[in-house]
């Protein structure tokens, strides 16, 4: 076991939290206040912001779509530039945060920054963020992970940087009152495959990351087995809570990780615009039967700890589908539109960015991708 986890994000939770902005920035920052389409506006985030920013110096960007574009972010970076702004503060789910997170690193670059995504160049310095989530999916209010796509070439890719944590994420989940129940369903999803993609590998002795992962899966069956309760507090509560710290990384440092269901899905949704989490729950069910071999021990382990199923792991894959099938997540790519290029263009992306060979042992190849990907348009 050997690692290294410094995670330096202050969490502020719970009702009524937003406020406490006020004094975690700095009076002497000129701010720029990010959000995406306009949600925070109907459900009364936006008005506490601003109120909790009355003393400060402010600018507002809005208009960060879901699957956030350097198009749309390198707009605010010719804000931040002109106007010297020096603090970023992301109002939002994931998507707002990582066009927040790239903005930051980005408007401290002299190139383009795309550099940070095709891997020419590493985040050097970035101008401190502060997060105010609205939704409970990514993790991405606490972690060093951006994931931004280039519209112009059908790209979606990401980068970790120690310069990308956020200084603090205000998490009250009472602004959730207002999320479709798709988004909901779609977060818990997300959570689940990111518990997955740190667990579902091979074997380790590490009982702390077991225990741990076992712990948030346990919390998220919960969830979906009350999915009827899901407008209630303490379930938006356990939600934000588990999504949050099924991908600070504290689960996965030491130990194996897989991200293919990632890669894929990330592709899939840069072609086909699923929705992240869907992306996930198409691919998922597939890989973890394609790589049934070498994740062996480890389905069992989940079964056995989590599901109660033993001796059975192809029931405890179909334990994982009804789970993301209670909360309205389908798990067939051929529930959505999708053309018959899906493979060459999934396969050809992945290629074109060096994945060939993804999984916790590299044997996740561009065959087996394509057999997951046929098995899920069945
Ligand atoms: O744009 P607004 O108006 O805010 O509406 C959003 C958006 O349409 C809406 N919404 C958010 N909070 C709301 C709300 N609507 C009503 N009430 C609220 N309280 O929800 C829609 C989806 O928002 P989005 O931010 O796109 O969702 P999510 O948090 O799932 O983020 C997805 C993005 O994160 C990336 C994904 O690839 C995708 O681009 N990921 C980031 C990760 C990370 N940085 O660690 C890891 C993940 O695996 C993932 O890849
Ligand atoms: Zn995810």
């Amino acid at each position: 076991m050997e690692f290294s986890y410094h995670n330096p994000t202050a969490i502020e939770f719970g009702a009524g939290s937003i406020k406490t902005i006020s004094d975690s920035i700095n009076k002497d920052h000129k701010v720029l206040v990010v959000y995406g389409g306009g949600s925070i506006k109907k459900n009364g985030v936006y008005d506490q912001v601003i109120k909790a920013l009355e003393n400060h110096t402010f600018l507002e960007f809005s208009g960060v779509e879901p699957n956030p574009t350097v198009e749309t972010m390198n707009k605010a970076v010719k804000i931040v530039k002109e106007e010297n702004i020096d603090f970023i503060l992301a109002v939002g789910g994931g998507s707002v945060i990582d066009g927040c997170k790239y903005l930051a690193a980005a408007s401290l670059y002299d190139g383009d920054a795309w550099d940070f995504l095709d891997g020419t160049a590493e985040v050097q310095r970035a101008l401190p963020l502060g997060v105010v989530l609205t939704l409970a999916a990514t993790g991405s209010e606490s972690n060093h992970l951006t994931v931004v796509s280039k519209k112009e070439t059908d790209e979606k890719r990401m980068y970790f940087s120690n310069h990308s944590y956020p200084q603090f994420a205000v998490m009250d989940p009472s602004v959730m009152a207002t999320l479709s129940d798709r988004q909901l369903g779609n977060g818990l999803v997300d959570a689940f495959v990111h518990t997955s993609e740190q667990y579902i590998t091979y074997p380790t002795s590490a009982l702390v990351n077991d225990g741990y992962a076992e712990t948030l899966f346990r919390g998220l069956v919960k969830l979906a087995d009350t999915w009827e309760d899901r407008r209630t507090q303490p379930w938006l509560e356990n939600l934000m809570h588990i999504a949050n710290q099924a991908l600070n990384f504290q689960i996965g440092a030491g130990v194996p990780q897989d991200w293919s269901t990632h890669l894929i899905g990330h592709e899939l949704t840069a072609y086909y615009n699923l929705d992240h989490a869907r992306s996930l729950a198409v691919v998922q069910p597939y890989l973890l039967e394609v790589m049934g071999e070498e994740k062996e021990a480890k389905i069992a382990q989940l079964g056995k700890n989590v599901f109660g199923i033993e001796n059975d792991n192809a029931g405890v894959i179909k334990a994982i589908e009804e789970v993301y099938n209670k909360v309205g997540v389908p798990t067939k790519l051929s529930e959505y539109e999708i053309d018959d290029k899906v493979i060459s263009n999934v396969s050809n992306a992945l290629t074109n960015n060096g994945y060939t060979a993804i999984g916790e042992n590299g044997t996740v190849t561009l065959d087996k991708v394509s057999t997951i990907l046929t098995m899920s348009m069945k």
